[in-house]
């Protein structure tokens, strides 16, 4: 795991675009695993810039979102695909059929889950998979106690991941309990992983990263056991470490 330590926010975006550029540069069909939050949206202004001034296409790109919440459709504001058409999708080239995102409405998500890691099979392993980090140490939706070597499934939000949304939310009543995630197996298969950190409310998670520990309790720990992962972390995020 190697970190690259940035100034600020702005630093993190900037960094993380410029190696996501890179590698996509190098592939002829690049699949990208993609994150919400508010985290990647800098990431996201700045693709749209390069896109906007002709430096980047995303005719060829695909792309898998990690989650979803449960029971959001993709036109309901507060849902991940939403999120995801209004910070980028709508602003780039990238063809509709490319986008993968979990449907939180299927009638069957144990179906949709199955269905999901299909799609991935058959475009190739995801190539560059960007995550963020929730302050308990989630990826994706995959809150502590998740078995590493779980797949795309149907997970209880955490009450402090609830707490923690509820921002976005009219109110906390509003928040969805129940969430499809990548597993972190699912995401464990990805060729590289890039994770981005900012803000002091990340400190304990960044702690525990930079400790080496793997456990279960801090599902991100689990990227330890991956051979390419770059985690960019800002100075707020970092704290005394
Ligand atoms: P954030 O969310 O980018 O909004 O902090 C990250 C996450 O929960 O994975």
């Amino acid at each position: 795991m190697e970190f690259i330590k940035v100034k600020n926010y702005d630093e993190m975006s900037e960094k993380a675009c410029e190696i996501l550029v890179d590698r996509m540069s190098k592939l002829q069909q690049p699949v990208i695993g993609l994150a919400t939050g508010s985290t990647p949206e800098g990431l996201y202004k700045l693709l749209i810039d390069k896109y906007k001034k002709g430096e980047l296409d995303f005719s060829n790109t695909v792309t898998f979102n990690l989650d979803e919440y449960v029971g959001l459709d993709d036109d309901d504001p507060n849902s991940y695909h939403y999120f995801m058409n209004d910070k980028l999708f709508n602003h780039i080239n990238i063809p509709a059929e490319n986008i993968h995102v979990p449907s939180g409405v299927a009638e069957n998500i144990q179906q949709e889950c199955l269905d999901y890691e299909s799609a991935m099979k058959v475009a190739g392993q995801i190539d560059v998979q960007l995550l963020g980090i929730g302050q308990n140490g989630h990826i994706g939706f995959n809150e502590p106690g998740t078995a590493f070597d779980s797949r795309t499934h149907l997970v209880d939000l955490d009450e402090s991941t609830i707490q923690t949304n509820a921002r976005f939310f009219d109110s906390i009543e509003d928040v969805p309990t129940k969430a499809v995630s990548m597993g972190i197996g699912t995401i464990l298969e990805s060729k590289e992983v890039l994770m981005v950190i900012s803000g002091a409310s990340k400190q304990e998670a960044v702690k525990h990263l930079l400790s080496g520990e793997i456990t279960e309790d801090v599902p991100a720990s689990a990227l330890h056991k991956h051979p390419n992962v770059t985690v960019i972390v800002d100075e707020a995020a970092w704290g005394d470490n």
